[in-house]
């Protein structure tokens, strides 16, 4: 069984969808633990509804992202985790946790990437006009939701749409993809070869 470790920063419904999706069967995982940079975020109330372990790591306890990251890699080894979730995780990763997990992070991010990186994609996308939005699921490397693509979903805008009703929409395909691509790290089914995720049947 893969132990699986979400990183997370707020709400936590991406996390709470991994949660539905092991308990249903549809994930053959566990979550050994959660992590948060934020002590007040709501998915660590989700983590502790369902009996995981869940820990606080304090960035303000630490002088650099390197210290940091140290400690959470202290965590994810304490823990045996062999595949880490960005669930809404709002930090930059580092070398420290990429050199230690390669090709064993993943992230979700509500845009079409290559398409609208960075903070309030979905708004970043509603505001340009966009026809077609979406989400996506990539492997995490040292570029800002940069690494290579494993699943995406579009949505598409309506005329009469907000950014909110927009990113709501796009949410729903989150909880989808997420668990999605998830399992095919799990089940071995993707081979990663430079910019292309091939997935195998
Ligand atoms: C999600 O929409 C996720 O895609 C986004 O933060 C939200 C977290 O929601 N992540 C990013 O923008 C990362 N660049 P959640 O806490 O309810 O899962």
């Amino acid at each position: 069984m893969v132990n699986i470790a979400v990183l997370v920063s707020g709400r936590g419904s991406n996390l709470q969808s991994i949660i539905d999706n092991i308990e249903k069967g549809y994930l053959k995982a566990r979550i050994a633990v959660v992590i948060s940079d934020v002590g007040s975020a709501y998915a660590l109330e989700r983590a502790r509804n369902h009996s995981i372990e869940t820990i606080f790591v304090d960035p303000k306890k630490f002088s650099s992202r390197e210290s940091y990251e140290e400690e959470v890699v202290k965590v994810l080894k304490d823990h045996d985790v062999q595949l880490v979730l960005l669930a809404g995780y709002m930090r930059i990763i580092g070398k420290t946790l990429l050199l230690k997990y390669k090709n064993q992070i993943l992230n979700i991010h509500p845009a079409l990437l290559p398409a609208f990186p960075g903070l309030h994609a979905q708004k970043q996308a509603f505001d340009h006009g966009v026809k077609v939005a979406g989400c996506t699921v990539h492997f995490v490397d040292d570029k800002l939701d940069g690494g290579p693509i494993i699943l995406q979903r579009c949505v598409e805008v309506k005329e009469n749409d907000t950014a909110e009703s927009l990113a709501n929409r796009i949410l729903e395909q989150e909880h989808k993809i997420y668990p999605e691509a998830v399992k095919l790290v799990i089940e071995n089914r993707l081979r990663i070869e430079g910019r292309k995720v091939k997935i195998i049947n």
